[in-house]
């Protein structure tokens, strides 16, 4: 763990009371207290709903800046790696820490060719599936129903990982593509281990419905849109995932938790709600005021979805690498895409107007990620899943180091009670 400790450098002094507490420095000079020990020695404790002044743990895999809008995998520039990797060795990345050998990554592409396949009674299962369900529900709770098909969680081993974790980056894009076809009758079709991971997501979704020269355009957005989601340290969705963990639930238990927590619109249910937020807008004929004014009147539920980021407090970069990936895609196929252009409209308007500059509120990753999907011809209601596909890598990375954390502990986060103080029972004849 790269945490420097300067003793005792902080105090904490209440009702005659003084804690006295360690100075954690991480490997990027953030700086946190080490308040284990508060409630013992305080009797008090730290409330801070929704953790935005809290670290719930250390972690080596990812470095945001917030301020500078700078985001670091394992100490990689995301953007030099959304350049020139594929999603598989941001993956490997994020979950063993050093981007692979030659010969490490044919091993590691081997083990995900050899489970890259959805067996009958998995594509059965899916079949069942009522055929308006939403893609998040059937792929958390397939993902779920996963310790039903592979028993030997946790038993067999690739370098560190555990198989499980490398059926889930294969069986994830598969689950989603037969989930796609299986909705609109058609047929399973096998994957084709001569694609990479992206472009064997797109065959195994529309097969040849779509040439290989497009599939191949696709595929290549598809692999940066992949990276750039593949991890964002302490969001949501990954602190779910280690929640889950925490109690030593198995992989497929915590990863369909945080499909659970994903599938909210605050968090990466967000790039289907942008699209559902253009179209809308769209329709009512660009009037754009309108949009910004609602999103602005507190009493209005409304918000500029794609819009503000808890850590991101200037333009997340991710947004940057997605809009440049988007104007590629569209050129490369030859389409216009009006959404973009009311995206367009819509940043500029808001990165002026002061409401959102005073509150920090940027463009975030989700807010044009939807118009590649639909240059694709994706339907709205996958967007989150391809989100997950994507953060997959992450859920896996920061569930391994978790359990190799040897300080690690169940989560319980403590409360402060408000309710009705103590009282004497009242029989229901007496009530
Ligand atoms: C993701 O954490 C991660 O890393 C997440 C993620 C990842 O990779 O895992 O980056 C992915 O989830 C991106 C965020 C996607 N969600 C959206 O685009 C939904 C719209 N955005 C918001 O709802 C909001 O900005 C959040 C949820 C992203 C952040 O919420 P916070 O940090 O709790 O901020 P807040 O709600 O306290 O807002 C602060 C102020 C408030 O106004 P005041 O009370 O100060 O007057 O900003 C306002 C909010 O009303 N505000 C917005 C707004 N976001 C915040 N007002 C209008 N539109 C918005 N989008």
């Amino acid at each position: 763990m790269n945490l420097e400790t300067k003793k005792d450098v902080a105090t904490v002094e209440f009702q005659g009371k003084t804690y006295t507490t360690d100075l954690l420095v991480g490997s990027e000079g953030e700086v946190g207290l080490d308040m284990r020990d508060f409630r013992n020695q305080t009797g008090a404790i730290c409330l801070d709903p929704g953790f935005g002044n809290t670290g719930s743990c250390t972690s080596a895999i990812t470095f945001l800046d917030g301020e500078k809008g700078l985001i670091r995998h394992r100490g990689y520039k995301l953007q030099d790696l959304a350049d020139n990797c594929n999603y598989l060795e941001v993956a490997y990345l994020l979950m063993l820490g050093e981007l692979p050998t030659p010969y490490q990554y044919r091993q590691f592409l081997g083990k995900i060719h050899e489970n890259n396949f959805l067996g009958p009674s998995l594509q059965e299962l899916l079949n069942h599936y009522p055929t308006q369900s939403h893609p998040m529900a059937v792929l958390a709770s397939v993902v779920l129903s996963l310790t039903g098909f592979y028993s030997d969680l946790g038993v067999d081993k690739f370098y560190e990982l555990d198989l499980d974790v490398v059926r889930l980056l294969t069986k994830t894009p598969l689950i989603a593509a037969h989930n796609y076809r299986r909705k609109r009758g058609m047929k399973y079709i096998p994957p084709d281990n001569n694609l990479g991971y992206a472009e064997n997501f797109l065959y195994s979704m529309f097969g040849r419905s779509v040439s290989p020269e497009r599939r191949k355009i696709m595929a290549k957005a598809l692999e940066k849109l992949l990276i750039i989601h593949a991890d964002h340290e302490q969001n949501c969705s990954t602190s779910t995932v280690r929640v889950i963990s925490s109690s030593n639930a198995n992989v497929y238990a915590a990863v369909g938790g945080g499909i659970g927590a994903l599938w909210g619109p605050l968090h990466g249910g967000a790039n289907e709600a942008v699209i559902n937020m253009l179209e809308y807008i769209n329709m009512q004929g660009g009037d754009l005021e309108a949009v910004i004014k609602r999103a602005k009147d507190k009493n209005d539920e409304f918000r500029l979805m794609g819009f503000g980021h808890r850590v991101y407090k200037t333009y997340d970069p991710r947004a940057h690498i997605a809009k440049k990936v988007v104007d590629e895609l569209l050129e490369d196929l030859g389409v216009e895409e009006p959404l973009v252009d009311i995206a367009m409209k819509l940043e500029k308007i808001a990165i002026e107007d002061d409401y959102f500059v005073s509150r920090n509120l940027y463009p975030n990753v989700d807010f044009y990620t939807g118009t590649a999907y639909k240059a694709m011809g994706i339907p709205k209601e996958m967007f989150t899943v391809l989100f997950a596909m994507g953060r997959m890598a992450g859920w896996l990375a920061h569930l391994l180091e978790f359990r190799a954390d040897e300080s690690r502990r169940i989560s319980r986060p403590r409360q402060i009670y408000t309710g009705v103080t103590a009282r004497d029972f009242v029989p229901m004849t007496e009530r």
